[in-house]
């Protein structure tokens, strides 16, 4: 069978169970999937690269397939860097779908021989995204479900937020 290798790029500011969730759909069906955090984004981040670096290998070490590395620059030249043929895309709602067509567009116009590939996570994370991840964790609430257990630690050590009381 033909060896795919595909791209799964993103900020992951913080990573949420819906990203793991496309790391495993993906991880199915592709040879190998490298996991891109983009390095030079203009946004300030909460958690610096390295920091999202370690989190994603710590959540993902059970995929022997799957690899997390940095990038920085256009996406199609880090595809093309490590021979990776599709790019893999997730999308929650219809309201993803404008953004995610557009760069989908934009890299093929930069590079006609790379595919992005569109999957849907669990309907449970249809809702799920870092900002709000960020802010419910900024509020003081339950993150349980929505991220993993070390990365909310993180997020409430980050954010100076103590643990939730047990109910
Ligand atoms: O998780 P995000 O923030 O939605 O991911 C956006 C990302 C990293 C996929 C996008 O910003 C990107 O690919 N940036 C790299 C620079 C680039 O190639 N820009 C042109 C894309 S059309």
């Amino acid at each position: 069978m033909k060896r795919v290798i595909a791209i799964y790029p993103g900020s992951f500011d913080p990573p949420t169970n819906g990203h793991l969730d496309l790391i495993q759909r993906g991880a199915k069906i592709f040879s190998e999937l490298v996991v891109g955090i983009l390095r030079n984004s203009e946004k300030a981040p909460l958690f610096t690269v390295d920091e999202r670096l370690d989190m994603l290998r710590q959540c993902t070490s059970q995929w022997p397939n799957v690899r997390i590395e940095s990038f920085e620059g256009l996406l199609v030249d880090f595809a093309r860097d490590r021979g990776a043929q599709a790019v893999l895309r997730g999308i929650r709602a219809v309201s993803d779908y404008e953004y995610e067509l557009q760069m989908a567009w934009m890299n093929r116009k930069l590079d006609p021989t790379l595919e992005t590939v569109f999957m849907m996570p669990a309907g449970a994370y249809s809702y799920l995204s870092s900002r709000l991840v960020r802010e419910i964790a900024a509020l003081g609430g339950s993150l349980a479900t929505l991220v993993p257990a070390s990365v909310e630690e993180q997020l409430r050590l980050r954010l100076g937020v103590a643990p939730l009381a047990p109910k």
